[in-house]
């Protein structure tokens, strides 16, 4: 059984990421840094208690992603107990509740950051999910809604409500992703509690992962993944005093974005798989010189076989240059 007090530190995380952090690019992750804990796009804990097939779906993984932590959103106590019942049937590691998303539709339907201002109803929330389950509960939150005044008191309310770990976005709801992650109330909230304290928020490199770690448990890290999956085995590495260098070439790039396309593919089917897989395609690409035309090309690609073409023949031309 995960226990987080236990769990070796510094916890390095892959963040939720709706439409991103599927179980192909989970799987793709945890292949190229093993110590990864990696966490699921948000599901929908109504959706899971009103038995959605759809939603069930997005539960699935694969044993490799293990420590796998899937993250469900709501705002009923009991859903969240029914859902995390069928996350630990599934056979996940832990259960994240999400408390900071700051998107206007989940807000508004009082889901979300919507929770940060209801600190009873989240304290509901977390102590239904603590007794229907044996797995760990943890919650993922931003600073506040509009300041950080609120947040050791809301953290603390998490701990008292039986959460065995928090992550802290350095943002306030209002803020969405504009700004600078503020680190500095995070590291406050770690002095106050006894459960482990991940912060997260702009880190992309392996400099300022270890610039921000200060008194934390861990880091968790989301959108400079995105193009640069080889950032994780960069900090893992860098963890145990050795050094990874990620490819620069698009060439030494290649190997791993076609594995991702693979695994999308075995996890989707071919249809689905390449056209989910279109946004990454063109996030690998980016900062290459004349990609335009490329890009353009892979962001309606429909097969396997035409994006390796696409990838190849591109390489071709540069290598004759
Ligand atoms: C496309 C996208 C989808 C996201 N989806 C979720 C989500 O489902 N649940 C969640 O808690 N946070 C979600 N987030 C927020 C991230 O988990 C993370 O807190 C945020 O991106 C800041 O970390 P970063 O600067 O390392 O990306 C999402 C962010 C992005 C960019």
């Amino acid at each position: 059984m995960l226990d987080w007090k236990s769990f070796p530190k510094p916890i390095l995380a892959l963040a939720p990421m709706a439409g991103y952090t599927d179980s192909a690019y989970r799987q793709l992750i945890k292949s190229l840094a093993r110590s990864v804990v990696v966490f699921s796009e948000f599901v929908s804990a109504d959706a899971l208690h009103y038995k959605s097939v759809k939603t069930k779906e997005m539960l699935k993984f694969s044993e490799k992603e293990q420590p796998f932590i899937p993250q469900i959103f709501g705002k009923r106590p009991a859903h969240f107990g029914e859902a995390a019942q069928v996350v630990e049937s599934l056979g996940a590691a832990g259960v994240d509740l999400n408390m900071g998303c700051p998107a206007r539709k989940v807000v508004n339907s009082d889901h979300g950051s919507a929770l940060l201002k209801n600190s009873k109803l989240a304290s509901e929330i977390i102590e239904a999910t603590v007794k229907a389950v044996k797995i760990p509960v943890s919650v993922k939150m931003r600073l506040g809604i509009s300041d950080a005044k609120g947040l050791l008191d809301f953290a603390k309310m998490c701990e008292a409500s039986g959460a065995s770990l928090i992550t802290i976005h350095g943002r306030t709801a209002k803020q969405m992703y504009l700004g600078e992650a503020d680190y500095t109330p995070i590291y406050e909230v770690k002095k106050h509690l006894k459960i482990p304290v991940i912060g997260n928020g702009d880190i992309d490199s392996v400099e300022k992962f270890h610039a921000k770690l200060g008194n934390l448990d861990g880091l968790m890290i989301g959108r400079a993944t995105m193009s640069n999956p080889w950032l994780m085995k960069e900090i893992e590495k860098s963890l145990t005093g050795k050094r990874f260098r990620k490819p620069e070439t698009l060439k030494g790039k290649l190997p791993t974005i076609l594995k991702h396309a693979k695994l999308m593919i075995e996890v989707k089917g071919e249809r689905r798989g390449m056209m989910e897989m279109r946004k990454f395609l063109a996030g690998y690409v980016r900062g290459e010189a004349d990609v335009k035309q490329l890009r353009q090309k892979l962001v309606v690609v429909e097969t396997y076989k035409e994006a390796e073409k696409l990838l190849k023949d591109f390489l071709g031309k540069l290598a004759k240059k």
